[in-house]
């Protein structure tokens, strides 16, 4: 599991201000499913132009609920101008830091705040304004990629994808991602200030993993596939790989071979090693 602190985890298990506000005054969307995290957060101000209500909907990891939850939580009751100025570090202080490849949830927050705000004010945000697009696959623009360098001292291209996502599917942007960080320090004369984020996780051991694999499974998985009528069955662990068994309603659904890997392999790449692979047991056994 990745190292995180109490209040991610409290954020998470209990995010606040989940839902929709009925005809907000500001909304601002980030983020796509197909890439696999998606945000939305809409606001409503009061009559002395404070944030009187503000709520999100999520579609992310853990720390994508966290670091929303814990921006609406900042932003209420401060004035637009106010809130303008929270950047991906201030959210990701707030909840007593991220893991470094955790970050770009930071930085989704903040953009959708960003957005929200200039949806009100009849103006761009950072994602809709001009900008070359540089990752095809996350849609990640030079802009974007400019911004997080500078504002959280970035000298690398696997940093670039850990704040932003860009780099992170086919690679073939990374010459380009590659000769924007080379130019801006370039620019600042390599005086860019690395700051520092929540340190990695601890290695697992075979025992912790196993514990946190069962733990995940029945806290996590379980209780939503039986919402739908399924179940899941633990068969095996070896390494990194888990084999499992799908049972009711699971078992027979077209859709179970994306249950295993966006669902159960997701949850448990979250809550317990970030390399396990999940695989249907009968897959094991041929
Ligand atoms: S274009 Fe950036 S990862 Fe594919």
């Amino acid at each position: 599991m990745w190292d995180y602190s109490d209040k991610v985890k409290d954020h998470f298990f209990h995010p606040r201000n989940v839902g929709v506000i009925e005809a907000p005054d500001g909304v601002g969307e980030v983020g796509s499913l197909a890439c696999g995290d998606a945000l939305r957060l809409m606001f409503k101000l009061d009559d002395a132009g404070r944030i009187a209500d503000v709520k999100f909907q999520t579609f992310g990891c853990g720390s994508a609920i966290a670091a929303s939850s814990a921006l609406t939580e900042m932003v209420t009751g401060m004035t637009l101008d106010e809130a303008a100025k929270i950047t991906n570090r201030d959210i990701a202080d707030y909840l007593g830091g991220l893991p470094e490849e955790k970050m770009h949830c930071s930085v989704m927050g903040r953009e959708a705040l960003e957005t929200a705000i200039a949806n009100y004010r009849g103006e761009k945000g950072i994602t809709e304004e001009e900008g070359e697009l540089v990752c095809h696959c996350f849609g990640v623009t030079d802009r974007q990629i400019e911004r997080a360098i500078k504002e959280n001292g970035l000298t690398s291209v696997a940093q670039v994808t850990y704040y932003t996502k860009a780099g992170g599917g086919c690679e073939k942007c990374h010459p380009e991602i590659q000769a924007i960080v080379d130019r801006i320090i370039k620019d600042t004369g390599g005086g860019i200030k690395r700051i520092p984020v929540a340190e990695k996780p601890k290695r697992l051991t075979n025992i912790e993993k196993m514990k946190r694999i069962e733990e995940t499974v029945e806290r996590e998985v379980r209780p939503m596939l039986r919402k739908d009528g399924g179940d899941i069955e633990l068969v095996d662990v070896e390494g990194d790989t888990v084999y499992v068994a799908l049972r009711g309603a699971c078992s027979a659904c077209v859709l179970s071979g994306v249950t295993l890997k966006d669902f159960v392999q997701e949850k448990l790449r979250e809550f317990v090693v970030p390399e396990i692979r999940v695989e249907e047991w009968s897959e094991k056994e041929e």
